[in-house]
């Protein structure tokens, strides 16, 4: 694809060469992303980051990584804080959004609302997530992580075997997570849910289209067993019609150091699109893995903005430009210590 000026909707815009571009350029951020280096090749660029659902990592980790690029931020963190409380259309406040910003991230809750969105922007515009559909930077970082987590094992991406746990009918970056990984081959997945919440079967039939290997399982023992990695999701409670419906689920698979120990192969990278829910009755992914150096989802989050960083620098044509606007880094930096074992 041709990165410049171009929207990211949905990871259905890639070949595996984009990503692989992307991926390039993600790793020669990282000095920047760990303040060794600064860059001003942003400088005087504004980004829009309207977010209308809540989000900690995705916003946040955008906002950083255009600041890191030199650039500023202005944001929106809820539909009551906007205009749109007031009944204004998609269609105007991308049109008038376009005219304060040079890109604009945009998470809201309606399947389709950042294509439509995007449609009357005028500049270019990330899907930071709409609803339940797309979470296209997620599973670009995701993916990211599995392959520097396989790397280290001396692996690579083809011929994958993942497990993706929890509510994989609502969660949308395992939508497109599934359909980044299914660019590489012979990827073999294990597809753990409630019978209810089932991954949708678009998306298993376009995995079993290209020769991968997909089976559905319901219970948890059963779904972990002989996978490099296991990719757990909380239940997405924000999407059912009522809370007691979503309350059958809470709970119903949980990872934690004895299922892990009893069922998974050594080594078996653990991860999670984040947040968790570390409330008692849910823990899908229980802290006392913290300690488990397997467990990737903080390398994951730190992954996200090298990733974010790629997409600013790739849509606005300035990849080739980061360096040549580098300079050191003058301030107290604290030794932070690598999310690593
Ligand atoms: N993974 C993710 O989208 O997290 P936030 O909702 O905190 O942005």
């Amino acid at each position: 694809m041709i990165f410049k000026g171009s929207h990211i909707l949905s990871t259905d815009q890639f070949e595996r060469a984009d990503v692989e571009r992307i991926f390039e350029v993600a790793a020669e951020m990282r000095p920047y992303a760990q303040r060794k280096r600064i860059t001003r090749v942003l400088s005087g660029a504004i980004l829009g980051n309207m977010f209308f659902e809540p989000s900690t990592r995705t916003r946040i980790s955008f906002g950083c990584a255009f600041n890191l690029l030199g650039g500023e931020v202005r944001e929106t963190t809820e539909v009551k804080a906007s205009s749109l409380a007031k009944g204004e259309s998609l269609h105007d406040t991308a049109r008038v959004l376009s005219g304060y910003s040079d890109i604009i991230v945009m998470r809201h809750p309606e399947v389709g609302s950042v294509a439509e969105f995007a449609e009357a922007s005028r500049v270019p515009v990330i899907n930071g997530g709409d609803g339940p559909n797309e979470h296209p930077s997620q599973a670009l970082l995701d993916l990211y992580t599995v392959k520097q987590e396989m790397s280290a094992r001396g692996r690579d991406i083809d011929g994958l075997r993942i497990a993706l746990i929890g509510d994989l009918k609502n969660g949308r970056a395992v939508h497109s997570l599934c359909k980044l990984l299914g660019l590489f081959s012979g990827v073999q997945f294990k597809l753990v849910s409630p019978p209810q919440l089932e991954a949708p079967m678009a998306i298993v039939s376009e995995l079993l289209g290209k020769g991968h290997k997909v089976e559905v399982c319901h219970e948890l023992e059963e779904g972990i067993h002989h996978v490099d990695i296991l990719y757990v999701t909380r239940t997405q409670e924000e999407r059912f019609e009522s809370q007691e419906e979503a309350d059958q689920y809470r709970g119903l698979f949980r990872v934690n150091q004895s299922i892990y120990t009893e069922h998974c192969e050594p080594n078996t990278v653990i991860m999670h699109p984040l947040p968790r829910d570390s409330r008692s009755a849910a823990k899908e992914l229980d802290d006392d893995l913290n300690q488990n150096p397997n467990l990737a989802i903080f390398r994951q989050t730190d992954n996200g903005v090298l990733v974010r960083m790629a997409l600013f620098a790739l849509i606005l044509d300035v990849a080739e430009e980061v360096h040549n606007h580098a300079q050191p880094v003058t301030w107290y930096t604290a030794k932070r210590k690598p999310n690593l074992p």
